[in-house]
């Protein structure tokens, strides 16, 4: 059976990858889920200059999900290059999600993670609560921009994270990939949304509201990802939802070619790398199939 992927010239020994800022804020935590079987590992996102993140409760679990504000938390792209180097050390490649308040910023917070080491970078642009980065992920242009510049400066793939929060996700995406983009992921956590304590008469979430994820975002998800790549050429990855191989099958068959893991860890804890993985080969032996690309974008 054959689950190895090539993504934009990253070797992967299996289509499943972490999801950023779910485990990934230290260097040890996501080398333990490259061990676990992670085929790559995507960091929390990572800025130039350190941010605390909002306050607690930052995280509420919700019918099918949850709903969280976490802030992007992370140590700056200067103190988090240590954390590469430990990543790098689970021998799976290490992406590096990051986020900037302009394009130069951006590029800056990309040069610094290549040269710790990062094989990849992931762009949040899409992030629904914080640091106006939804604003650049709904704007074709802005988006173009941001890729372009980061472009210019590094060498490594640069992915692109997008939102289901626009009203024309195939604009959004075909502009990313004329700027230059080598692969696309969709879709970070949908909303915001808000939930309320009704003894207290306040929201949960002391940034009142949050992103949503898990299960009952899948569908968006899926919707997204089939939108996506029958419109644009360079690869695509899924996430949203994804617990379980048959749910990553779904993401394959609309067109992914590797899936993202993130709220799934909740539930099944890090072993869900190694469970999809072998679900996902078990359905395909069941229905004979040799190969990944026999079922990516079936569905087209
Ligand atoms: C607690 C939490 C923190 C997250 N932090 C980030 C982040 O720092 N950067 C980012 O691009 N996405 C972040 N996400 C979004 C996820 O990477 C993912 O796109 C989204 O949760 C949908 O996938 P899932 O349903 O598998 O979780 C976060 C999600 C959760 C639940």
């Amino acid at each position: 059976m054959e689950l190895s992927i090539e993504l934009a010239g990253l070797k992967l020994k299996n289509p499943t990858l972490l999801a950023a800022g779910v485990f990934g804020v230290t260097g040890a935590s996501l080398k333990r889920v490259a061990q676990a079987g992670a085929g790559a590992v995507i960091t929390k996102s990572i800025s130039l200059k350190p941010n605390p993140g909002c306050p607690n409760p930052t995280i509420v679990e919700v019918l099918g999900g949850f709903l969280n504000a976490m802030g992007l938390p992370n140590p700056g792209c200067y103190e988090f290059s240590q954390e590469i180097k430990v990543a790098k050390e689970g021998k799976v490649p290490v992406i590096a999600n990051i986020y900037g308040s302009t394009p130069d910023e951006f590029a800056q917070v990309g040069e610094v993670m290549e040269g710790a080491g990062a094989d990849g970078l992931e762009l949040n642009v899409s992030c629904p609560h914080s640091g106006g980065l939804i604003e650049i992920g709904q704007n074709p242009e802005l988006t173009a921009e941001v890729v372009r510049t980061v472009k210019k400066k590094v060498r490594i793939p640069v992915m692109v994270k997008l939102s289901s929060n626009v009203s024309n996700i195939i604009e959004i995406a075909k502009s990313a990939e004329r700027a230059g983009a080598d692969i696309i992921s969709a879709i970070n956590s949908l909303g915001p949304g808000m939930v309320i304590d009704i003894e207290t008469a306040s929201p949960i979430l002391a940034n009142k509201v949050g992103g949503f994820s898990g299960p009952c975002i899948k569908p968006v998800a899926l919707r997204c990802i089939y939108e996506i790549s029958k419109n644009v050429k360079i690869p695509v990855v899924g996430v949203g939802g994804i617990t379980s191989g048959n749910d990553a099958i779904e993401f394959f068959m609309a067109g992914a070619k590797a899936i993202q893991i993130g709220t799934g860890i909740y539930y099944h804890k890090i072993e869900i790398f190694k469970k999809i993985t072998d679900e996902i080969s078990d359905f395909m032996d069941k229905k004979g199939y040799k190969s990944l690309n026999e079922i990516i974008g079936l569905v087209h």
